[in-house]
């Protein structure tokens, strides 16, 4: 069967389902070190067109959708998940997001994550978004406080990355369901 198309857009940036055709930029974007130090170890680093192939075909039969692409200028620019829980967490999602580094700072991913958030709390039955952010990683925890999360806790050395011990910061952004009716 056909997988639903889903385009969610704000004029400037626009969110879309993962094509097999992205795999090219995703590795272009994708393959640095400054993206991967801020990501967990599955990210791999150096980042090949066949990691990018592996993730967009796990990506294509997922229900309901959870990763998109940014594209910006019509071009594909990075990508934004959004997991949703389960469990006694079926409510709650973990969002993820990385863009290449020479579309840094121009407002791309918090616009991703503002048109994220709003399809999560629409379409995705869940009142919590939220992501954990490693303690030296600002401009990610920028984005989240621009975009409303609250910053929650902070998980003391819970995150060792390249051999070292940091802390993870916890943001989250809630509603009360009847926000979303
Ligand atoms: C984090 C990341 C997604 C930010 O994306 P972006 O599109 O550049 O973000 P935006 O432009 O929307 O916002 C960035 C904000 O951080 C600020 N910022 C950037 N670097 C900063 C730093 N070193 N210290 C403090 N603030 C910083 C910017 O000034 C901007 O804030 P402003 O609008 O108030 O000026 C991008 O850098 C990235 O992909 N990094 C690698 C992967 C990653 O960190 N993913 C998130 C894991 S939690």
């Amino acid at each position: 069967m056909a997988r639903k198309e889903i385009k969610l857009t704000d004029s400037i940036v626009t969110l879309r389902n993962l094509r097999r055709t992205d795999k090219y930029r995703m590795a272009e974007m994708a393959n640095n070190k400054k993206v991967a130090d801020n990501l967990r170890d599955a990210f791999p680093y150096p980042y090949t067109v066949a990691d990018a192939q592996k993730f967009i075909n796990t990506s294509i039969g997922q229900k309901p959708q959870q990763v998109f692409a940014i594209e910006y200028q019509g071009k594909y620019v990075g990508n934004i998940g959004l997991y949703k829980q389960d469990d006694i967490y079926s409510r709650s999602a973990e969002l993820g997001y990385f863009i290449g580094e020479p579309y840094w700072n121009k407002g791309i991913t918090t616009r991703a994550v503002k048109l994220i958030c709003d399809y999560g709390f629409r379409e995705l039955d869940i009142v919590r978004i939220y992501s954990g952010v490693f303690d030296f990683n600002h401009a990610s925890q920028r984005v989240l406080e621009k975009c409303g999360f609250e910053r929650e806790a902070v998980l003391r050395n819970a995150v060792i990355k390249n051999g070292q011990i940091c802390d993870e910061i916890r943001y989250a952004k809630h509603i009360t369901p009847q926000d979303y009716t």
